[in-house]
């Protein structure tokens, strides 16, 4: 159902109109019609005994008081593990450690194991796309072998990179200048979902390092991502074309948002310094060098990925690692892809009991098909992690957010969940007050041993992070009566390795869970409706302006926004000239 109302704004300062537009559910069934009427060709887990079973151990799970389990010394001790610097506790979580014993069997039943080995050995486990998924093979060593199709992929990566770190090491030097002669100090990487999500960040992360910091002296990297004109201004705000080089990242290179957006950048700069100045500007990302080449970029300047890296993990592809190498060099970035391939390594030979993701995965699938909890907080006690939990949203709900199995049947039961979260303590002075007494969510914490920057006042009680980290240790506890927070803990690490394992820990997690649910993590059907509904809102908005065509074709709702939208910018000339933005 949807409908929509306008309100009159009560403020000058504000456009005269705004469009409101209130929804409720609109699952689309639609887009994926085709595939349901595929025939299973296996079993779906809810009809397996041990999936059977664990509905049945529910009722005594609900009879267990968290407090009890939390006093049972054995049983925390059995839920803590840890790995290359990382302690996972999940001793707060609603769970016994017979709990545990079903979760293994119902991984047993899924063949978890069977389907982890598939995706490192390049089996085409993105069944609906007939792809491989092979982002372990971004960051292998060079002397790893990983096949797709029957061919190493490993030494095409490392040509990749390879030419990044030319490349990069070109710009950062001042070798490579731009169309007036200047060094280019400053990047702006177009691109969105996960062309944007991830390398946002890992730079997010980075930041405030200490020896990043000192990489990226004098040096800046913005991202633009929503095709909001307003996001375009602040994108180049106080920026000057002569010395910016823009990274256009896009797997298909033919995202709308994107494509309208490094149109736009290309316009300003070649408004500045006329069209020649594109070829040493404009750089770009792709798995489409046809486009590429299309769309006015010198092929010797793009930097190739492969169909086997589905969007929302290619951060540690060229998606990723040509921004940030640009503005911190390569060897920062190289080692971010050995922390993320070491936690590859961990989640592929480790036991169950022992595997970090696997343990994760399980854990949320108790927590949202048995004890029917939806929604996850993820809360870092990092600052650094801040744009953690975003990155998380995407790879989480856009992989396990469906509603078929990987076969194309219905799903009698309801797969994904709502991921949400904020740095502590920003969080705690938000929305904590509804996951203290309102509903229960289960918690991701996520604390750091160190800081990036620590600071310690003379006379204080304790240093400016260890009060953070009195927040990090508290909350749990206080949460503990029907909360399940994880935590993580590292030590003797440097902070700014963190991260890589944090992401590697997360999409592997993810994929335990759809692995398990039988649906296929690594498709992303739904989102395409949305996106040829915008195409025929675009046709028609050029159809009303340029040649005052009626609106026809919509359902009343939008019909009646249209035509409100249409009057109230009536005043927009119907073939205008280019006007970038003026901030
Ligand atoms: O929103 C759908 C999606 O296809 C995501 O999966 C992807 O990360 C994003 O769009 C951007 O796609 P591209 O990198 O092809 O521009």
């Amino acid at each position: 159902m949807l409908f929509g109302w306008f309100l009159r704004s009560l403020y000058c300062q504000l456009p005269a109109i705004h469009l409101i537009q209130f929804f409720y559910k609109s699952l689309s069934f639609l887009g994926f019609s085709f595939r349901i009427l595929q025939m299973a060709s296996s079993t779906l887990i809810c009809d397996t005994e041990p999936w059977k079973d664990l509905k049945n151990h529910v009722q005594e799970i609900k009879k267990t008081h968290l407090r009890d389990l939390m006093s049972d010394t054995d049983r925390c001790q059995s839920m803590m593990v840890e790995f290359d610097g990382i302690l996972l506790d999940y001793s707060r979580q609603n769970a016994t450690l017979k709990t545990m014993d079903k979760l293994y069997q119902l991984a047993e039943a899924a063949q978890l194991n069977n389907k982890i080995n598939r995706m490192y050995n390049g089996e085409k486990i993105n069944s609906t796309e007939n792809r491989s998924v092979l982002h372990v093979a971004l960051r292998a060593p060079r002397d790893a072998a990983i096949n797709s199709d029957g061919k190493n992929v490993v030494p095409e990566v490392w040509k990749v990179l390879d030419k990044i770190k030319e490349f990069s090491e070109t710009i950062r030097s001042g070798s490579w200048v731009g169309a007036t002669g200047k060094v280019l100090k400053d990047v702006v990487a177009v691109g969105i979902g996960g062309s944007f999500l991830g390398p946002l960040f890992v730079h997010t992360a980075l930041q405030t390092d200490l020896e990043a910091i000192e990489c990226a002296r004098g040096r800046q990297l913005r991202f633009l991502a929503n095709v909001d004109p307003i996001d375009v201004a602040k994108s180049i705000t106080g920026l000057n074309p002569e010395t910016t080089l823009v990274v256009v990242v896009s797997k298909t290179f033919t995202t709308a948002e994107t494509m309208l957006n490094a149109r736009t950048l290309r316009e300003w700069i070649s408004t500045a310094l006329g069209p020649s100045a594109v070829a040493k500007h404009m750089v770009a990302v792709s798995t489409n060098l046809t486009l590429v080449e299309k769309f006015g970029i010198d092929p010797n300047n793009a930097f190739a990925f492969w169909d086997w890296v589905g969007g929302r993990y290619s951060v540690c592809s060229a998606v990723g690692v040509l921004p940030l190498s640009l503005q911190y060099g390569f060897s920062v970035v190289e080692k971010f892809l050995k922390g993320a391939w070491s936690i590859d390594q961990h989640f592929i030979s480790a036991p169950y009991e022992k595997n970090i993701p696997v343990l994760l995965g399980l854990l949320s699938i108790w927590n949202v098909s048995f004890l029917g909890h939806p929604a996850r907080a993820i809360l870092p006690y990092s600052q650094a992690l801040e744009k953690f939990a975003p990155h998380i949203q995407q790879v989480s709900m856009e992989s396990n957010g469906k509603g078929v199995s990987i076969d194309g049947v219905p799903l009698p039961f309801e797969a994904g969940e709502i991921d949400f979260g904020e740095p502590g303590t920003n969080g705690q002075h938000s929305f904590y007050q509804l996951i203290h007494q309102g509903r229960v969510i289960p918690c991701d914490f996520i604390g750091v041993v160190k800081s990036q920057q620590p600071v310690y006042l003379k006379g204080e009680v304790v240093s400016n992070h260890d009060e953070l980290m009195s927040n990090f240790f508290a909350q749990p506890d206080a949460l503990a009566v029907g909360k399940t927070p994880e935590q993580l803990q590292k030590e003797n690490v440097a902070p700014h390795l963190i991260p890589h394992k944090l992401l590697a820990i997360y999409e592997h997690r993810i994929a335990v869970e759809g692995f398990i649910w039988g649906i296929n993590s690594f498709d992303q059907w739904g989102v395409e409706l949305g996106k040829s509904l915008a195409t025929q809102v675009r046709k028609q908005l050029h159809a009303s302006r340029m040649k005052r065509e009626p609106i026809e074709g919509f359902n009343f709702s939008t019909t009646t926004l249209l035509t409100r939208y249409l009057e109230a910018s009536s005043d927009i000339p119907s073939d205008p000239s280019t006007l970038l933005p003026r901030i």
